[in-house]
């Protein structure tokens, strides 16, 4: 990260925590200014913090030391982001009402960067409707909160405001810095393996957990893009995509056929049931008989019936296989109209369902490229590069 970062330190117990992320900080080259506000300085000493981040850190902005520059104009000009962590729930109440009685606050109002706030607090002092007004206010402001998540607190309680660990800040960071090249196109992203009812309590499926997909659609949006993410599976929320959830192959269909013509490219990591039941029952079906018989209806192939209306759309199609990998690919790229198949043997250790890696090879008109084992989430990023590109480029 080639970034200068103005980290701002107020008075709570987590502080210990943002040295360590300092740490993680300058392990990567990162620059980082720290103001510390005076309670801040009653946990740690600023020797503490200048010795971390192997910069003065600032306390005081009428300590004219440098005459030539005012301390909080230049510190507010130079950053790319403030990110204050710990936020104690004062320096939110200050911020969110421009209050400007001491460096840190007085900076923020100077800043025209990015703010990030990491909250920790005691449960109630989060909770209090105080506190949740002033976070509002900062967020409709455009600020940016990582949010505090649940724990053994300092105050010896169990609950929320334990402030977010240093990898969680860090990869916050990482996602804010991410350059947005993907801004104003267009993608549906398909996730999970869609559920055919049987009855009204039973349904069949497949392993799919959908995480493909919604690393596709997490990384995308990160990345700039609109996103439509059409989940079979229960996956967490996507800030910033219109999400259609949805149970059936039809359903998936009619969802893809709202949103295609109009989309510029289509990511179909979804494992949509080829079959399903000829007949859903009303009643829930009794056990009677030894064995029973059900039968089953093809469903319509959600990629060929879209891709017969394809025009200017860039198709990603997804080929899960347990034998002749690349020859069933390959023909099913041809066959589905997709500009690049994204193929994996879901036998392989490391590969497929539920799984965090992937080992996939990608295959377009002009080739193939086998990838080696890789996280999905940049796997996810191969293959929107390669959405980027366009239907011109090859691997
Ligand atoms: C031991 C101790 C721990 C504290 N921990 C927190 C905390 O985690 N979060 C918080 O909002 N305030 C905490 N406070 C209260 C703040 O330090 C206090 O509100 C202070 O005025 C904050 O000043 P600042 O925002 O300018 O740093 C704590 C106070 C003490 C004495």
């Amino acid at each position: 990260m080639n970034k200068r970062i103005l980290l701002g330190v107020t008075g709570g117990i987590a502080i210990y925590k943002t040295l360590d992320l300092i740490s993680r900080l300058k392990k990567r080259n990162v620059h980082v200014d720290v103001i510390m506000t005076r309670h801040a300085m009653e946990f740690v000493t600023p020797l503490t913090f200048e010795t971390m981040a192997r910069a003065k850190v600032h306390t005081d902005g009428f300590d004219r030391e440098n005459p030539e520059a005012v301390e909080h104009i230049q510190l507010a000009k130079d950053a790319d982001v403030f990110l204050i962590a710990p936020a104690t729930a004062n320096c939110m109440a200050k911020l969110a009402h421009g209050i400007a009685d001491d460096l840190l606050s007085t900076t923020a109002l100077a800043a025209t960067c990015p703010l990030m706030l990491a909250p920790a607090m005691n449960t109630k002092m989060l909770k209090h409707p105080a506190t949740q007004k002033n976070m509002q206010i900062l967020a409709e402001r455009g600020a940016q909160f990582i949010a505090s998540g649940q724990g053994f607190l300092a105050c010896n309680e169990i609950g929320e405001g334990r402030m977010a660990e240093p990898v969680e800040i860090l990869q916050a960071l990482r996602d804010h810095f991410t350059k947005k090249d993907l801004q104003g196109l267009r993608l549906i992203v398909t996730a999970g393996g869609t559920r055919e009812s049987l009855d009204p309590v039973r349904y069949l499926t497949n392993h799919s957990s959908g995480k493909m997909g919604w690393h596709l659609a997490h990384r995308a949006l990160l990345r700039g893009a609109e996103v439509i993410f059409i989940t079979a599976a229960s996956l967490p929320a996507l800030k910033g995509a219109k999400t259609v959830r949805v149970h059936t192959t039809m359903e998936m269909l009619a969802a893809v056929q709202e949103h295609f013509a109009d989309a510029d490219g289509l990511l179909m990591a979804a494992a949509p049931s080829d079959y399903r039941p000829a007949v859903v029952r009303e009643q829930k079906i009794k056990k009677s008989d030894d064995t029973m018989t059900v039968e089953f209806v093809r469903n319509p192939d959600i990629l060929k019936t879209v891709t017969k209306d394809k025009t200017h759309q860039f198709v990603v199609a997804f080929a899960a296989e347990t034998e002749n990998l690349t020859a069933y690919a390959a023909k099913k790229r041809q066959e589905k109209k997709a500009d690049l198949i994204v193929a994996n043997d879901v036998t392989q250790e490391g590969a497929g369902f539920a799984t965090d890696t992937n080992i996939a090879t990608l295959i377009d008109e002009n080739g193939e490229v086998a990838l080696p084992k890789m996280r999905k989430a940049a796997l996810a990023d191969r293959i929107l590069t390669r959405v980027l590109q366009g239907k011109n480029a090859s691997l």
